[in-house]
């Protein structure tokens, strides 16, 4: 490989470890993934017109024909896309990426295989972009709406168990035998493809985006090996990159829920209305309007915004961020408490008021609001449920009991704002709406909010 072609290698490279660091931060986030994309972009210009010197012109119209159209669905795609739909979107995004290590190892399962070493990574390269590929789409299909029920074939632990060794000894067999035989390698194919859609099939819908994250990390973990199998450095980093970074958000994820993986893939949250394990007697609830809760904001020191999963969906980021102004104009200390997982995707909260132009210093993650929850006067959560439910600490009987939560409950006052007494994600009854500190601002969020804003403006 000629020298240039290093170095651009090695540039890329650079601006993917680079942007990954970037990534961790909001404010430097953006700037992250546009070096991490121009890198790629480099090392795909590179490829093209480098790597190979000696390439007929029409494979160039071809490249370019491909690159023009992707490029152009892939940009229609990403702006048109809601922040809620963002998961979905990456799991579509991850079964490409799945689907392509499968066909870069079918091509090169066609050419001659000089060692074991080969056959090895061609082979884990089309059964882990298989089941990427499968796995992917299901996801998809769960998070869109299109696949909607929770599908469980009896026994299906041990059944998609036995697949999957089934899977592995068929590949065993074609590396030890190197037996490449055209029908192995497509009994192969199959089998990866049946193995992600039926270890994708039975996990919960709400569960998905820790399975899109594991997903993402083996889409990684694919292009690794298809790196090492063209000795390529930045196909290898980057592979190497996206399979480790999935894996850490994965555990992450589990681990800000308190579930463990196992969990998340066996089994859902099982939805029920009652307090799970206890006899207590929920009590009454008393609502608010946005007079009454504006009063008490406007006459507070302290306010601290819960935002939860149903803010986004109201897509209310920008009259929060006006609520926030307005409060903050007259002399009241305004934070935000952020819990890692509320919405359904990493970051959600932060993307989502990083949309409105929320000041990141008043942007406080979980472990540093709790102990402020104490001094607040007011808080208000919006479209947020079970990541203030006291059943994750007083509960052992509840589905989330251990779940790191808000401490919310320790305000002076708590407003809540949502449209039902319905539960959140985790489908359980939550204890905070029946507490005698506790108003029920029910309601859309936006407008909720907007009816805040204007009695606010009114003071
Ligand atoms: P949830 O517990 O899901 O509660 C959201 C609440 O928003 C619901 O109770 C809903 O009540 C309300 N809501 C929905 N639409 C609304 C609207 N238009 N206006 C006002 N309220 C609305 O959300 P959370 O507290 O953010 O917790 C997130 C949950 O998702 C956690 O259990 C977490 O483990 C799970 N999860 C998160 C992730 C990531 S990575 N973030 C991944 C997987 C799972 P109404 O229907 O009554 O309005």
């Amino acid at each position: 490989m000629n020298i240039l072609l290093s170095v651009i290698y090695l540039i890329a490279t650079v601006t993917f470890i680079v942007g990954l660091n970037k990534l961790g931060h909001p404010k430097t986030a953006k700037n992250g993934n546009l070096i991490a994309a121009a890198g790629m972009g480099l090392a795909i210009v590179g490829t093209i017109f480098i790597h190979d010197l000696q390439v007929a012109t029409i494979i160039y119209v071809l490249i370019g024909i491909a690159i023009l159209l992707g490029s152009i669905i892939g940009w229609f795609i990403a702006v048109k896309v809601e922040m809620t739909k963002m998961p979905e979107l990456v799991s579509l995004f991850n079964g490409f990426g799945g689907a392509s290590a499968t066909l870069i190892g079918l091509v090169e399962f066609s050419k001659n295989i000089d060692s074991s070493m080969q056959a090895i990574t061609i082979i884990s390269g089309i059964i882990i972009g298989a089941i990427t590929f499968s796995g992917s789409l299901i996801a998809w299909g769960k998070l869109n709406g299109s696949l909607k029920s929770v599908i469980k074939i009896p026994q299906y632990n041990i059944v998609n168990n036995m697949f999957f060794i089934m899977v592995i000894a068929l590949a065993v067999y074609m590396i030890v035998s190197g037996g490449y035989n055209p029908l192995l390698l497509y009994g192969l194919l199959i089998g990866g493809l049946i193995y992600g859609i039926l270890f994708v099939l039975p996990i919960g819908g709400a569960d998905m985006p820790v399975v899109i994250s594991l997903l993402n990390s083996l889409t990684g973990i694919a292009a690794a090996i298809t790196g090492i199998l063209y000795n390529n450095m930045v196909m290898l980093v980057g592979g190497i990159l996206v399979g480790s970074a999935g894996i850490i958000l994965t555990v992450a994820m589990c681990k800000a829920m308190n579930r463990t993986l196992a969990s998340v893939i066996f089994g859902s949250f099982t939805a029920t209305n009652a307090v799970e394990g206890s006899n207590k007697t929920l009590g009454s609830i008393k609502s608010t309007n946005a007079s009454d809760a504006a009063i008490m904001m406007n006459y507070a020191t302290n306010v601290i915004i819960v935002p939860g999963y149903g803010l986004a969906v109201a897509q209310a980021q920008h009259v929060i961020h006006e609520l926030e102004e307005i409060l903050v104009n007259k002399g009241v200390n305004v934070k935000y408490a952020i819990h890692p997982v509320a919405g359904r995707m990493p970051g959600h909260m932060n993307v989502l008021l990083a949309e409105s132009n929320v000041d990141y210093s008043i942007l406080v993650e979980m472990d540093d609001i709790n102990p402020q929850f104490n001094n607040a006067d007011v808080v208000l959560v919006v479209g947020a449920n079970d990541v203030v439910n006291p059943a994750a600490h007083n509960n052992p009987a509840s589905p989330i009991y251990g779940m790191p939560i808000l401490d919310v409950e320790n305000a002076k006052h708590i407003v809540v704002n949502k449209r039902t007494m319905n539960a959140g994600y985790a489908g359980i009854e939550n204890e905070l709406f029946y507490n005698s500190k506790t108003s029920m601002l029910f309601g859309d969020a936006k407008s909720a909010l907007t009816d805040l804003v204007s009695e606010l403006k009114n003071m």
